[in-house]
C-alpha cells in the first residue's frame, strides 16, 4: 500500500466543540446520551437507509438496467505470476483506464483485484485508494500458483473470446471479453458455471477526482444526514457489480444482523418495495431486533452459497468501507428482457462506498471446503486457552471487590462451576481504562490472587475511548505523540462516549498498536496479574454523538486514509492490538484472550467476539442460534451470546432455556444491563438453580470434546458451532433449520425457543441412530422426533462417533485438568464409531513447537483402538499427561458383553451397567467398563470379549 502525506481539507461544523465543555453543557449531553441508552428502543431513524446513503442509492438505481457495464480488457497477458490486463471503456464517464488481475492460489482459490491504473493515468488519479492490509495472511501469499501461460478460446454460444486460466484440476478460471465477465467453471460437470462476477453486467467504478474550479458544491462532494455532514474531497469513489452463485438453494454469510442463516431476498418479484439491501457497516446499534436484517456491529463480507447436491461454492471481497448487499430474487431481471444465464441460480449485486475490488472466489466443493478455503485467505482461529472455553459471568457492574468475592463464594456454595469473573467500564476511575475506582477496587492484584487460587480468572474491560483529561496520562501521551484519529480540519477527533469527551487511536497504524500493546504489561497496567484477560467493547468504533453513533466518515487516519475507507476495519485493528499486547506481555508464550464486539475478516486470530447487546426475550434466545452459525461459517468459530440476554429481566424459565442453550454456544457468558434485576443462577429457587447447575455441568463435562473441537478450528477453520447442512450437506430438510445445530460433527443440539415448552420436535438427519445424551434413549435419523424437553434441551450424540467427557465436578476447568476421562461410544449399524481427543497445556504456544496429545479413538470389530494422531516430534517441547481413562460407555452395542481385554497390559475387567451421566437421576443403565485405568496418552486396545 502507498500513502500519501496528509492533506488539508477545510474545517466543517461540528455538533460538539472541541475546546472544553462547559460543565453545564456536558452534563446535559451527558444525561442525553445516557437516556438515549436506557430508555428508548432501536430507534430506525436514526440510522442510514440505502436511499439516504448515496452511493447506495445511485448503485441500486443503476442496477435496474442490466447490461449497462462496457468495459473490455485489454493488453491482456502474465505478468508477475498473474493475468492482467487494462480495463477500458467507450463510456465517456471513465476518465482513467482500470487494471485488473487475476491470480491463482493452492486449493482452487482465485483472486480478483480491480484498481486504478495509477501508473498511465492522465490526468493522474489524485490519490491512491484503501486497499485493506493486515488480514491476508504470508501463508496464504506464498501459495500463489504461478501463472505461466493463458489460452484464448471461443467458448460455445459465444461470439466474443475468452481467456481462460488454470485454477486447479477440477476448475478453470475465466475471463470473458465482451462483455466483460469473470466465472469459475467446475470441469466436471462440463464447464458449468460455478461462480460469476458481472454476468449482468452491473460492474461500476466511480474514479476519484477533485473538484474543478467552479463546480457546485452537492453530493457529489459532500453528504448530509440528519445534523451532520461529512465532506467528500474525492467526490464519489464507490464501486458495484453483480455475483451470481450457480445450483444455489439459498445464501448465507455477510454478518452481523439478527436474523435468518439463509439471506431472504431484498429485490425481485413478491418482496416488497421497500426491503433494505444487507448493509455491512459496523455500528453500535442500540436494542436491536431480533428477526432484523439491520447489519450490527461487526462486518464480514463473504458469502457462501448451498444447492442440493450438497454443492457449496464462496464469494468474499475484501473492502473496510460500508458495503450494502442485495440478494436477488428469482426474475428480479425480467423486465430488463435480458436472459444472459440458463443456469439455475442464485444473483447478489455487492455495492461499496470506496476501496478496491479485492475478490476471492471459494469453490468448495462442500461448505466445510469453503471455510478451509477462506481461513487459508484470512487465517484460522486462535488456539484459546482452556479456560476461556468455560463458563464466564459478567454484569455491568460488579460493584466491588465485595461484590466479587460473594459472587464467587455463591458459585462455590452452589456447586456450579465458573472459570472467569468479568469487571465492566464502572470498575475504572471515571471511565479511564487501565485504571482502578480506588474506593470500590482498593486491591486489585489481592483480589485477582484469590480468584487464581480457586483457577479462576478476571477480565476487565478497555474501550478504544479515551477520556480527554489532561491529567490522565494515557491521554497525554496519545495526544502528545499524535496518536489519534483526526477530524477533517485536521485535528484530534473529539467524540462523546463513556467517559465524556473522548479521542480514539489511530489504530491502523503499526506504531501505534505497538505502543497500545505496551500499555497492557505488568508495569504500565497498575494493578493487572497474569491471571487477568481483557474485553474490548465499542470499537465499531461507537461514538454517541457521531453520525449514527459512529465516527464520521471524513475523520483522517494515517497518511490521509479517510475514515469512510477503513471504518469497518477499525475495531479488528483495536482487537489486534490488544491481543498483541497480551502476547508480548506474557513473553510470547501466554495465549491472549480479548473478547470483541466489532470484528472484521480475520478478527478470528485475535480471539472471540459476542453478539452484542441482544434483549431478554424468547426471540431473541432463538436468533442467537443463526447469529453464531453465521460468524462460524465466515471463520468467527468462537462467539457467542449473552446468556440471559443483556436488556430487561428474563422470567426464571427464559432464564434456564438460555443457559441451557448457551451451554453449547463456543462463547459462553452470562451478562446484565446495569439496569436489569440481579441474575446470578441461584436467585430463582432451588428447582432452577439446579436447572442452571446441570446446564452448565454438561459443558463442564463436555470440555475434553469441545477443545478438541477448538483444536480443530484452529488447524482448519471448521467451526465449533455447525448449521446441520455442514455435516449433512446433501439433505435438503437442513436447509432452512435455523433452530438445531451440530457441535462438530457428533454432537447435535435444540434449543427450545417458546414458553411452557414440555417436548421438542427435532429432526434428526442422516440415516444413521442418535443417542440421548443424557438418558441413551435412540432415535432413528431421517425423521423427525418428539423428544422431551422438560428438564433440558435435546442434545443427541450421532451413532457412529465417539465424545471425551471429563465427569468430575470441579470449581473451573483449570481444577479439572489433572481428571480422568470417560468415553462414550455410539456405535452406528455397523457397530463402529470414532473419534478424537487434543490436549494441551492450554495455555502456552508450546502446542506449536509439537507439545499436544493428539489421539484417535476407533471402535470396530468389538475392539477399541487408541492411535496417537500426533506427529513424531523431535523438539524439546513435550506435552505428557498422567490422566486415565476411567470409563467407558457403550451406547447401542449388541447386547451380552461380560468382559473386556485390556492389552497390552493384558488384563481382564468386566463389562457392567452403570449410570450414563455420574449424578443424574434419570436415565437406564448403559454398558459401562469402569477403571479401564489405561492412559489417556499411550496405544492401547480394548477388546470385548
Ligand atoms: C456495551 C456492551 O455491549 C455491553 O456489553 C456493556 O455492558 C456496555 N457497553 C457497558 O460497557
Amino acid at each position: 500500500m502507498s500513502l500519501i502525506p496528509l492533506f488539508s481539507i477545510p474545517c466543517i461544523s461540528r455538533l460538539l466543540p472541541s475546546s472544553p465543555m462547559k460543565p453545564l453543557t456536558s452534563l446535559l449531553l451527558a444525561l442525553l446520551f445516557l437516556s438515549s441508552h436506557t430508555v428508548l428502543s432501536f430507534k430506525r431513524d436514526e440510522f442510514r437507509n440505502c436511499n439516504q446513503t448515496p452511493f447506495c442509492k445511485r448503485a441500486r438505481s443503476r442496477s435496474r438496467s442490466p447490461g449497462g457495464c462496457t468495459l473490455t480488457p485489454h493488453n491482456i497477458s502474465i505478468s508477475n505470476g498473474e493475468l492482467t490486463a487494462t480495463l477500458l471503456s467507450e463510456h465517456e464517464d471513465q476518465i482513467r483506464p482500470l487494471i485488473l488481475s487475476l491470480s491463482v492460489y493452492h486449493d482452487g482459490i482465485l483472486r480478483l483485484k480491480i484498481d486504478e491504473d495509477y501508473d498511465h493515468s492522465d490526468p493522474p488519479c489524485p490519490k491512491t485508494r484503501f486497499q485493506v492490509p493486515d488480514v491476508i495472511t504470508s501463508e496464504f501469499d506464498s501459495n500463489k500458483l504461478w501463472l505461466q501461460q493463458l489460452s484464448t478460446e471461443t467458448l460455445n454460444d459465444e461470439t466474443s473470446p475468452s481467456t481462460v486460466v488454470y485454477l486447479s484440476d477440477g476448475y478453470d478460471a475465466v475471463l470473458r471479453h465482451d462483455p466483460f465477465e469473470i466465472y469459475v467453471r467446475d470441469k466436471q460437470s462440463g464447464n458449468q458455471k460455478l461462480i460469476s462476477l458481472n454476468s449482468h453486467q452491473l460492474f461500476d467504478f466511480e474514479q476519484l477526482r477533485v473538484k474543478k474550479e467552479g463546480e457546485e458544491d452537492g453530493e457529489n462532494w459532500e453528504e448530509r444526514f440528519r445534523s451532520h455532514t461529512d465532506k467528500r474531497p474525492y467526490g464519489p469513489q464507490s464501486i458495484s457489480f453483480d455475483v451470481s452463485f450457480y445450483s444455489a438453494e439459498f445464501v448465507s454469510g455477510i454478518p452481523e444482523r439478527a436474523m435468518s442463516l439463509a439471506l431472504k431476498p431484498t429485490r425481485g418479484p413478491g418482496v416488497e418495495k421497500d426491503v433494505e439491501p444487507y448493509r455491512l457497516f459496523n455500528l453500535d446499534v442500540f436494542e436491536y431486533l431480533s428477526e432484523s436484517p439491520f447489519g450490527l456491529y461487526g462486518s464480514l463480507p463473504l458469502m457462501i452459497s448451498h444447492g442440493k447436491e450438497g454443492r457449496s461454492a464462496g464469494f468474499f471481497w475484501l473492502n473496510a468501507a460500508e458495503m450494502q448487499i442485495d440478494v436477488l430474487g428469482d426474475g428480479w431481471d425480467a423486465e430488463s428482457g435480458i436472459d444472459w444465464v440458463k443456469q439455475k441460480r442464485i444473483d447478489t449485486f455487492w455495492m461499496s462506498e470506496a476501496g478496491i475490488v479485492d475478490a476471492f472466489f471459494f469453490v468448495g466443493p462442500g461448505p466445510k471446503e469453503v471455510v478451509r478455503q477462506y481461513t487459508s485467505v484470512t487465517g484460522r482461529p486462535a488456539m484459546p486457552q482452556l479456560f476461556s472455553i468455560a463458563y464466564h459471568q459478567c454484569r455491568w457492574n460488579y460493584r466491588d471487590e465485595e461484590d466479587v468475592e460473594n459472587v464467587d463464594a455463591k458459585f462455590d456454595e452452589h456447586d456450579i462451576p465458573y472459570d472467569v469473573l468479568w469487571l465492566d467500564i464502572d470498575h475504572t476511575d471515571g471511565r479511564r481504562y487501565f485504571t482502578w475506582d480506588s474506593a470500590l477496587f482498593p486491591h486489585p492484584e489481592g483480589m485477582q490472587k484469590k480468584l487464581a487460587e480457586k483457577g479462576r480468572h478476571m477480565v476487565t474491560i478497555v474501550d478504544p475511548h479515551i477520556k480527554r483529561d489532561d491529567s490522565f496520562r494515557l491521554h497525554k501521551e496519545a495526544a502528545e505523540k499524535g496518536y489519534y484519529v483526526k477530524d477533517a480540519g485536521g485535528k484530534d477527533f473529539d467524540g462523546w462516549c463513556w467517559p465524556g469527551s473522548s479521542s480514539y487511536l489511530d489504530m491502523v497504524n503499526p506504531e501505534i498498536r505497538s505502543w497500545w500493546g505496551d500499555k497492557f504489561s505488568y508495569k504500565n497496567y497498575v494493578g493487572s496479574t497474569p491471571s487477568l484477560y481483557i474485553w474490548n467493547d465499542m470499537n465499531e468504533p461507537s461514538v454517541f454523538n457521531g453520525p449514527e453513533v459512529s465516527m464520521p466518515r471524513d475523520a483522517l487516519h494515517l497518511g490521509g486514509i479517510e475514515h469512510r475507507e477503513l471504518h469497518n476495519s477499525y475495531g479488528y485493528y483495536f482487537h489486534m492490538a490488544t491481543s498483541n499486547g497480551l502476547l508480548k506481555r506474557g513473553g510470547g508464550n501466554d495465549r491472549p484472550f480479548v473478547l470483541s464486539r466489532a470484528f472484521f475478516p480475520g478478527s478470528q486470530r485475535y480471539g472471540p467476539v459476542w453478539t452484542g447487546d441482544n434483549t431478554a426475550d424468547w426471540d431473541h434466545l432463538r436468533v442467537s442460534v443463526p447469529m453464531i452459525l453465521t460468524l462460524g461459517l465466515t471463520g468467527i468459530s468462537f462467539s457467542g451470546a449473552d446468556v440471559g440476554g443483556y436488556f430487561g429481566n428474563p422470567g426464571p424459565e427464559l432464564l434456564v432455556r438460555w443457559y441451557q442453550l448457551g451451554a453449547f454456544y463456543p462463547f459462553f457468558r452470562g451478562h446484565a444491563h446495569q439496569d436489569t434485576k440481579r441474575r446470578e443462577p441461584w436467585l430463582f429457587g432451588e428447582k432452577n438453580t439446579r436447572l442452571i447447575r446441570e446446564a452448565i455441568r454438561v459443558r463442564y463435562m463436555l470440555l475434553p470434546y469441545f477443545y478438541t473441537l477448538f483444536r480443530e478450528a484452529n488447524t482448519t477453520g471448521l467451526p465449533v458451532m455447525r448449521p446441520l447442512w455442514m455435516e449433512f450437506p446433501s439433505d435438503e430438510a437442513t436447509f432452512s433449520n435455523d433452530e438445531a445445530f451440530m457441535i462438530g460433527s457428533s454432537l447435535l443440539v435444540q434449543g427450545i425457543y417458546t414458553e411452557g415448552e414440555k417436548y421438542a420436535f427435532v429432526y434428526l438427519p442422516g440415516k444413521e441412530l442418535w443417542y440421548d445424551i443424557r438418558i441413551g434413549d435412540a432415535y432413528m435419523g431421517g425423521k423427525t422426533h418428539k423428544l422431551d424437553a422438560a428438564e433440558s434441551v435435546p442434545a443427541l450424540q450421532r451413532a457412529g462417533t465417539i465424545i471425551p467427557r471429563k465427569d468430575r465436578l470441579r470449581r473451573s476447568s483449570t481444577q479439572m485438568v489433572k481428571d480422568p476421562y470417560t468415553l462414550v461410544i455410539a456405535v452406528n449399524s455397523s457397530q463402529a464409531a470414532e473419534g478424537e481427543l487434543y490436549i494441551d497445556d492450554g495455555k502456552s504456544f508450546e502446542f506449536l513447537q509439537g507439545a499436544y496429545i493428539h489421539r484417535r479413538f476407533v471402535f470396530a470389530n468389538g475392539k477399541l483402538t487408541s492411535m496417537n494422531l500426533a506427529p513424531f516430534s523431535s523438539s524439546k517441547s513435550q506435552f505428557s499427561s498422567k490422566s486415565i481413562i476411567e470409563r467407558i460407555i457403550l451406547l447401542g452395542y449388541a447386547p451380552g458383553p461380560k468382559n473386556a481385554l485390556i492389552e497390552p497390559a493384558n488384563q481382564k475387567v468386566e463389562v457392567e451397567l452403570g449410570p450414563l451421566m455420574l449424578g443424574g437421576s434419570r436415565g437406564s443403565s448403559v454398558l459401562t467398563i469402569r477403571k479401564p485405568a489405561v492412559q489417556v496418552s499411550d496405544d492401547w486396545t480394548i477388546k470385548i470379549l
